[in-house]
């Protein structure tokens, strides 16, 4: 049986962590595509070196070609720059669009049928650019933040309660940005639901942290996280090369759910083969309604400017 074949889009901190993290986990043929020179062969090479080590079979070449990547089942794009201290996401805005169109065209070209995984940043304007340059099905096209924002969120619980980060589900909605919608009433521990063992002011300051994560990290190590980011991109195309059906935030296509009136932002979404299965309506409360449309309005004017560049 052919194996499946990832494209990542960038092969700097989140796009060569990305490929590692793939290739150990054997998830298919891996190819890792930079602008520099020499920078996407030499990761994959170097990647590709450790496998006798780590004992994974994933194979991966690296490439400034597009060719090479033709007809790769799921794309992953990183290619964008990263903020550094003093940036909002949204400042990254102009230069990022103009790569991922210029990318969302080779992927076009080389792999029409493809799934389109998208983690550049202002995560939830690039996922649109990339959905309206390729016009694929809405289906195909998402971004990941959500299962970062819900890692990060999961992990500090984890912490605060003294339990296994594996044993923290966690929802959580909205744009990649400062007004992002952690739902602590629909977050469990073991099951249990997370505002039964949390005090209410502890579980504000945590959600807090959740939504300052990206810029607690940028301020200690200068630029953004990868570790995390990563293997939340490895996660969402996991899903889907597997048919695994996992519940994971994500930022999805939303037209009647939740009124969105046809714009791409974080909900719980079922991810399959199909790429997103089904976006998964909460009956939020009037607080979490109006939390989710503040940041909805958000999205919706960056998509604005967006639509103004391309
Ligand atoms: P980086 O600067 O380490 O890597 C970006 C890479 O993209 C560079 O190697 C660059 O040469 C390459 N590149 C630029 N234009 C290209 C093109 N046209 N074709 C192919 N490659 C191209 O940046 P990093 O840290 O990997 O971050 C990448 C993006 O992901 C940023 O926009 C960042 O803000 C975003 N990000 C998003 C997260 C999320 O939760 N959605 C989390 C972390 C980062
Ligand atoms: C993060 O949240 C920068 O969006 C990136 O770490």
């Amino acid at each position: 049986m052919a194996r499946d074949k990832i494209t990542v889009v960038g092969a700097g901190n989140v796009g060569a962590t990305t490929a590692h993290i793939a290739a150990n986990k054997g998830l298919g043929e891996i190819v890792l595509v930079d602008i520099v020179e020499g920078l996407a062969a030499g990761k994959a090479l170097d990647i590709a070196e450790a496998s006798p080590i780590e004992l994974s079979s994933g194979r991966i070449i690296g490439t400034c070609d597009w060719p090479q990547t033709a007809g790769s089942q799921i794309v992953i794009i990183t290619s964008g720059f990263p903020r550094k201290p003093g940036m909002s996401r949204d400042d990254l805005l102009a230069k990022n669009v103009e790569i991922v169109k210029s990318v969302s065209e080779q992927v076009v070209k080389y792999s029409p049928d493809s799934i389109v995984i998208v983690v550049c940043n202002p995560l939830d304007a690039m996922v649109y650019t990339t959905a309206k340059v390729t016009s694929f099905a809405s289906n195909k096209v998402m971004g990941m933040a959500g299962a970062l924002d819900s890692a990060r969120f999961s992990y500090f619980i984890a912490c605060e309660l003294g339990v296994g980060a594996e044993e923290i589900k966690c929802v959580l909605m909205g744009g990649h940005g400062d007004d992002m919608v952690p739902l602590p009433r629909f977050t469990c521990a073991g099951g249990i639901p997370v505002t039964e063992l949390i005090r209410p002011d502890k579980i504000a300051e945590l959600v807090q942290r959740t939504r300052d994560g990206g810029i607690e990290i940028v301020n200690l190590l200068g630029s953004s996280a990868y570790y995390a980011p990563a293997a939340g991109a490895v996660k969402m195309a996991e899903a889907i090369l597997k048919d695994k059906k996992s519940i994971i935030s994500c930022c999805a296509y939303c037209d009647k759910e939740y009124d969105a009136g046809g714009y791409f932002v974080g909900a719980p979404a079922i991810l399959g083969e199909k790429g997103v299965e089904k976006v998964i309506e909460l009956r939020l409360n009037d607080a979490e309604r109006a939390a989710f449309a503040e940041s909805l309005d958000h999205v919706k004017q960056l998509a604005l400017k967006v639509d103004k560049m391309l």
